[in-house]
């Protein structure tokens, strides 16, 4: 009994403390250029989020865009490649971050497909791995991940 009320504190804890390393304030840190922010910002999802179109960008996440093996199953940026403290650089983002989720527009999202994350293991993905129709999918596909994040309270 004892033990498992410890693993519950113990538990809790790390929850607490992802949170705050998710609430950081490089990763709530544009990616997009000052530049170009204001533009990108107006870049809207012209695909609507219906099941069959966040289907597609789940089959792309985790098949051949092989997001998954940095960003993980669940979205939280642990992926089977990645561990704790083996990285240089930033960590993949946890896309059940509501704070991120909020920061970001679907067009900042669109632009790091499109340009990469600059020093970071995030590459441009469009257009040799994607097309840009499918980049917007997988985009439809990442704001599900701050769904399940409610699920999981
Ligand atoms: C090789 C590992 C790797 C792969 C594969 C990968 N990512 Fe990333 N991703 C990262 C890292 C590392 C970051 C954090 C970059 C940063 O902090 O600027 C990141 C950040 C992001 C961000 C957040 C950028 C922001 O504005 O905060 C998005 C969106 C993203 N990745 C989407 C994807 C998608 C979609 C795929 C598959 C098409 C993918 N990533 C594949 C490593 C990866």
């Amino acid at each position: 009994m004892r033990v498992t009320r410890l693993m519950v504190i113990v538990t809790t804890m790390g929850l607490l403390g992802l949170q705050a390393f998710a609430a950081d304030e490089a990763v709530l840190r544009p990616r997009v250029p000052s530049d170009q922010i204001d533009q990108v910002r107006t870049w809207t999802n012209p695909l609507p989020a219906t099941p069959d179109i966040i289907e597609k960008g789940k089959q792309l996440f985790h098949g051949k865009a092989f997001c998954v093996t940095c960003h993980g199953k669940d979205g939280r940026g642990l992926g089977k490649d990645i561990e704790p403290g083996t990285v240089r650089g930033p960590l993949p983002r946890d896309f059940t971050d509501p704070q991120w989720q909020a920061a970001r527009t679907d067009g900042e999202l669109l632009w790091v497909l499109k340009n990469g994350s600059k020093g970071t293991a995030m590459a441009p993905f469009v257009p040799l791995i994607l097309t840009e129709e499918e980049a917007w999918q997988v985009v439809r596909y990442l704001r599900t991940f701050a769904e399940k994040h409610e699920d999981a309270l």
